[in-house]
């Protein structure tokens, strides 16, 4: 059971409050985990009354939610903590009608969900700050991306930091949300099997696939100024990069953790100049098919530049100059409307030092994220019957049947829960934002630099053709 506090939404009717943050506290609150005394109280500018925006959080929570899990009575609970309050997060004037709404009370937590462009956050955390809101219960929540390059989020951190001590500011990558995700440091530092092998004289290379069918959406005005190395690289996939790559953390927890993660960010090996265009491969979707749906190229998509050059996939070779990990590549994909969603790590070890058989593949380990929550282990087994022929078996654990009476959380449920909780082990620090940032700004600058138009690939495949050269050119072959 959390602790009592207003939860405020700015943001309150985009799409991230209406399809995650509000269906993620419908869950929370019926389990039994928000105390009664939490308020919702959703931000923006269209003049909705009380009602109307509950009657609007009510067809979106329907449309998410399971539909065994959604119960008119339940509803109608939740719904009592819900209001809306019509301002502009652009007009501090507003921060003090908000003040009064809201009544002093310095020591009730407030959190401050920032689920708005990034170009507002420093304003917000300046008028909250200015209307007395800020005081040292407050919590603010920024979502991903912070910033578009590294002086823009030293920028936005700063102005944050100069409102909200480190402490309470929660900067949120769902991913690490994820349950799978958190799955990874449990089976890395929870079993002593994997720890010896893991590190560079065992393993030969790492991957990390994070694949979409979905396209741009709704979204296409904030995609076509981002693309996927700031949406996805910058942030989910160097986290998930982080979480297989750290060393184990002293403790679990916030600072002990992140430390860990800071130091892989802090040591990838700088891509800058022409090592784009041999460690890079910036894709764009053209015209194609999704589940046998035609579906248009990314330049026509609603809101992006008919002449748009932004990519929608990415893959990136990533080295990462350690003791552990020297000569280990880590390849990292993802990208728009691919054949298939999936998001998963795939550690590939190196083959036996002597091959007894004659036959026989190197192990693999597959840790998928998405759809299904699964950890299988690739080993070789002997075919039944005469010889000695080997066979690739799986040994497999499927975690949504290991652990089949209890619903899987969604990412958001948990991290929320944790920001009320003011449990900051899942956020991101910010110097890791900014280490981060500082990688990725030379290749976005390389790219630049050495421009190349980005390498279109057909709605529904698996990326432009030069993907499968990065990683063959070195003998080795993405997973399928
Ligand atoms: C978001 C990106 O952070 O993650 C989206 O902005 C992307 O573009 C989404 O679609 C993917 O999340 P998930 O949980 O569906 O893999």
């Amino acid at each position: 059971m959390s602790i009592p506090c207003d939860m405020l939404v700015f943001g309150g009717t985009g799409d991230l409050a209406l399809h995650k943050l509000l269906p993620a506290l419908y869950h929370l609150h019926r389990e039994g985990r928000l105390h009664a005394d939490v308020r919702i109280l959703a931000l923006a500018r269209s003049s909705h009354t009380r009602e109307a925006y509950q009657a609007l959080a009510e067809r979106h929570c329907r449309a998410q939610v399971a539909r065994a899990d959604f119960a008119n009575e339940t509803w109608a609970s939740f719904a009592a903590r819900l209001d809306y309050f019509a301002m502009d997060a652009a007009q501090s004037a507003d921060f003090g009608r908000l003040a009064k709404r809201l009544g002093r009370d310095d020591e009730r937590v407030r959190v401050y969900y920032l689920a708005t462009a990034p170009s507002l956050f420093e304003a917000i955390a300046a008028h909250l700050a200015n209307a007395g809101l800020a005081g040292p219960a407050a919590r603010i929540v920024l979502e991903k991306p912070i910033g578009h390059s590294l002086e823009s989020a030293r920028a936005i951190n700063a102005a944050i930091g100069a409102v909200f001590d480190e402490a309470r500011v929660f900067r949120i990558d769902h991913y690490l949300g994820k349950e799978t995700v958190q799955n990874l440091m449990a089976l890395r530092f929870a079993n002593a099997l994997f720890e010896p092998v893991w590190r560079a004289g065992h393993i030969d290379h790492v991957q990390i696939s994070v694949c979409e069918t979905l396209g741009v959406e709704n979204r296409g005005g904030y995609y076509d100024q981002a693309g996927a190395m700031r949406d996805m690289i910058q942030n989910h996939l160097l986290q998930l990069l982080c979480l297989v790559a750290m060393e184990a953390p002293v403790r679990f927890d916030a600072e002990a953790v992140r430390n860990e993660k800071v130091k892989i960010l802090e040591a990838l090996k700088p891509i800058s100049g022409l090592d784009v265009q041999d460690k890079t491969v910036r894709g764009q979707y053209t015209t194609g098919k999704i589940g046998g749906h035609d579906v248009p190229a990314y330049y026509f998509e609603k809101n992006v530049d008919n002449d748009s050059d932004t990519e929608t996939f990415v893959a990136v070779q990533v080295e990462i100059d350690n003791w552990r990990w020297a000569g280990v590549p880590f390849y990292l994909r993802t990208g728009k409307r691919l054949a298939k969603k999936t998001s998963e790590i795939l550690i590939q070890f190196k083959p036996v030092p002597h091959r007894l058989f004659h036959e026989g593949e190197a192990n693999q380990l597959l840790i998928r994220l998405q759809p299904e929550e699964r950890i299988s282990l690739q080993l070789m087994a002997k075919n039944p019957g005469k010889g000695m022929h080997l066979k690739p078996v799986e040994l497999d654990l499927n975690l949504a049947n290991a652990f089949n009476q209890q619903r899987r959380w969604d990412a958001y449920e948990r991290l929320l829960l944790d920001v009320i909780e003011g449990d900051s082990t899942l956020f991101m620090r910010r110097d890791e934002v900014e280490a981060a940032w500082q990688w990725v700004d030379p290749i976005l600058q390389g790219w630049l630099q050495h421009y190349q138009s980005p390498r279109p690939y057909p709605a529904g495949s698996d990326g432009p053709e030069q993907l499968q050269n990065l990683l063959e050119r070195h003998g080795r072959h993405w997973a399928e």
